[in-house]
């Protein structure tokens, strides 16, 4: 089978260029960010921006500002060939690799320090995380200014910081949010499942069981404090740490006072297998 072409552009004014050409003709332009090593997750990204937009972008390009010293940075999969071609059999109209230097050249000094939905969970784990995350995304709607962007609600909480840095920035960007595309066993896909050995891997689909179980037991009016701390038990018990489970605002992600949940929630959780760290919410 011959492989799909896809249109790339690798600088900025290449991508302004053909944006630009879409425009004249009046098409409207959706995005779709992602670090790349794509899988079903992210193609149904595309797949949402191609039903809201006549043209898509998706970009591929690991962002160093939002890995610690430490991290998988170095090591975080990259497979540009296997990506351009999953995204050409998706129609995508065009995916932008912009260069390292391009992204952060000498004497870049700016970063986004955002609040609000960004503090604790993610954040108390990986202070650095979301301020390197709503930097690059802020440079990459600049960009190309899209209409619409297409983020996972795999990254619950990444998606809120977004959603929250486009309003008080009037970004005038509709931001999509796209559901969990899970594995048959219910284990949420993410690049970083690669890690994974096979035992692991059979145990990572734990994750998902307790979180719904949870979600199922506050929703038929369980006692918050107690549901958390048995669903706690249960993750400490299957995972090597448990980073944090946690039930949120689903907005504001903001911690819930009362006895039982009365409001729009969700149930947030990061653990760890080894070294992989595993995310996955469900709403409540
Ligand atoms: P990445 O982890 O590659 O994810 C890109 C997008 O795909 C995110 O919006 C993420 O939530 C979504 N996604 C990942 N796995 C998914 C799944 N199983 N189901 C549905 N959506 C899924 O998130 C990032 O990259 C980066 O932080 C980025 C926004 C690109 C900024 O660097």
């Amino acid at each position: 089978m011959l492989t799909q072409q896809i249109p790339h552009a690798t600088t900025l004014s290449a991508l302004r260029t053909r944006i630009k050409s879409w425009r004249q003709d009046g098409l409207s332009v959706g995005f779709v960010p992602t670090m790349g090593a794509l899988h079903d997750g992210h193609l149904s990204l595309v797949r949402l921006a191609k039903a809201h937009c006549d043209k898509v972008v998706a970009s591929v390009f690991v962002n160093p500002a939002q890995f610690a010293e430490g991290e998988d940075f170095d090591s975080y999969p990259r497979s540009v060939i296997d990506d351009s071609a999953k995204l050409a059999l998706e129609k995508c109209d065009l995916v932008y690799l912009p260069e390292r230097e391009a992204m952060y050249p000498d004497g870049f000094a700016t970063e986004l320090v955002v609040k609000g939905a960004a503090q604790g969970l993610e954040s108390d784990n990986r202070p650095h995380f979301f301020h390197g995350v709503a930097t690059v995304v802020c440079k990459l709607f600049n960009q190309v200014r899209p209409d619409v962007a297409v983020f996972g609600e795999k990254d619950y909480q990444q998606l809120q910081v977004i959603r929250q840095m486009v309003r008080d920035l009037d970004f005038g960007i509709d931001i999509i949010p796209a559901e969990i595309v899970r594995e048959r066993d219910g284990l949420a896909m993410s690049s970083r499942n690669a890690y994974l050995s096979e035992a692991d891997r059979v145990r990572a689909a734990e994750l998902n069981k307790i979180i719904f179980a949870l979600a199922t037991e506050l929703k038929a009016g369980a006692v918050l404090a107690e549901a958390l701390e048995a669903a706690r038990a249960s993750a400490e018990n299957a995972f090597d740490a448990v980073d944090y489970l946690e039930v949120r605002n689903a907005q504001t992600l903001a911690r819930i006072d009362s006895e039982t949940v009365n409001e729009p929630a969700r149930v947030l959780a990061t653990v760890r297998l080894g070294e992989t760290r595993l995310l996955d919410n469900c709403a409540i």
